[in-house]
């Protein structure tokens, strides 16, 4: 566990209600952070607030669809209207669907575009904004993927490539400024993420936990039952997203004189997505 104290800093964190961001939220709250986190599910988000708050940490919570970007630019501005500053913005909200492109519909690419992509873009421009409004010393953190180490991860990876472009293209724009950015790309960590995943590539997965006996319904999902206990087995051998948490914490509670411009976070047993 990385020892870090942020008492007095105020985190923005979207896509907080589950994985790495749940995670995230819940670290950067206990390091003594006020965290303001964002999904569309507002159980899961009281459900981190109040462990937060029991922690003896703060936490604001904000529910809309990202792709609302008026929205997230009012969720960036609230964070750094609490205390006139604003340390640490984590873009981590995201989904992945791995259709073959030839298989895939256009409602699916764009959702992947404008949650991973354009969501993203904004969370960068909005805390930039913040900080620079609050004289912040900031920290902007994209969430990316190691499917941007592979030339053949489909739509899901190009979007990730995207991430990978206007993370440095906006490292370099800061420079001069007193905000830096970095992009963590994960491996195969055990999230919701599987939730979207084709139920072949998922079953596989399954089988390698000893859940082979396993069918998804005619829409081809997984009982919400079922991806639990999925998740609790894989656990033991994948990634826990507690590590991503970690790492975020290292890299927030970093001086801006470093300037990390992006990690590979890989779980303890490699597969691909
Ligand atoms: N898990 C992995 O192995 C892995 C590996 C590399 C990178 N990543 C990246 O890590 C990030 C987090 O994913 P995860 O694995 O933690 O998956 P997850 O458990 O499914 O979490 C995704 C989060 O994004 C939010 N979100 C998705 N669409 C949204 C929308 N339209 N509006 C608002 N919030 C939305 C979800 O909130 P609601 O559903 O409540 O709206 C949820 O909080 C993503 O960017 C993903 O691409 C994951």
């Amino acid at each position: 566990m990385i020892q870090a104290d942020l008492t007095g800093y105020v985190a923005a964190v979207t896509g907080a209600s589950s994985g790495f961001g749940k995670a995230i939220s819940k670290t950067l709250g206990e390091a003594g952070a006020h965290v303001f986190m964002c999904g569309r599910t507002a159980s899961a988000l009281e459900e981190t607030k109040a462990e937060i708050e029991s922690a003896g940490g703060g936490a604001t919570i904000s529910t809309f669809d990202i792709r609302d970007l008026e929205a997230l630019d009012k969720f960036v501005r609230d964070a750094g209207g609490l205390k006139g500053r604003l340390d640490v913005m984590v873009n981590n909200a995201g989904l992945g669907y791995n259709k073959p492109i030839t298989e895939g519909h256009a409602d699916e690419w764009r959702e992947m575009l404008d949650v991973n992509v354009l969501s993203l873009l904004q969370g960068c421009k909005s805390a930039v904004d913040v900080m620079r409004e609050t004289k912040s010393e900031g920290r902007i953190i994209n969430i990316s993927s190691t499917s941007t180490l592979r030339r053949d991860s489909g739509v899901y990876g190009a979007t990730k490539y995207a991430v990978n472009n206007i993370n440095s293209t906006l490292r370099q724009e800061l420079e001069d400024d007193t905000i830096r950015v970095t992009a963590i790309k994960p491996g195969v960590f055990v999230t919701n993420f599987v939730r979207n995943l084709q139920p072949e590539m998922v079953r596989g997965m399954m089988e390698m936990v000893g859940m082979s006996d396993v069918q998804p319904d005619n829409e081809g999902k997984f009982p919400t039952a079922v991806l639990q206990e999925f998740q609790k087995k894989m656990g033991s051998v994948a990634g826990d997203p507690q590590a991503v948490a970690d790492v975020v914490l290292y890299v927030a509670s970093l001086p801006v004189s470093v300037n990390v411009e992006e990690l590979v976070i890989r779980p303890p047993k490699s597969m691909t997505i």
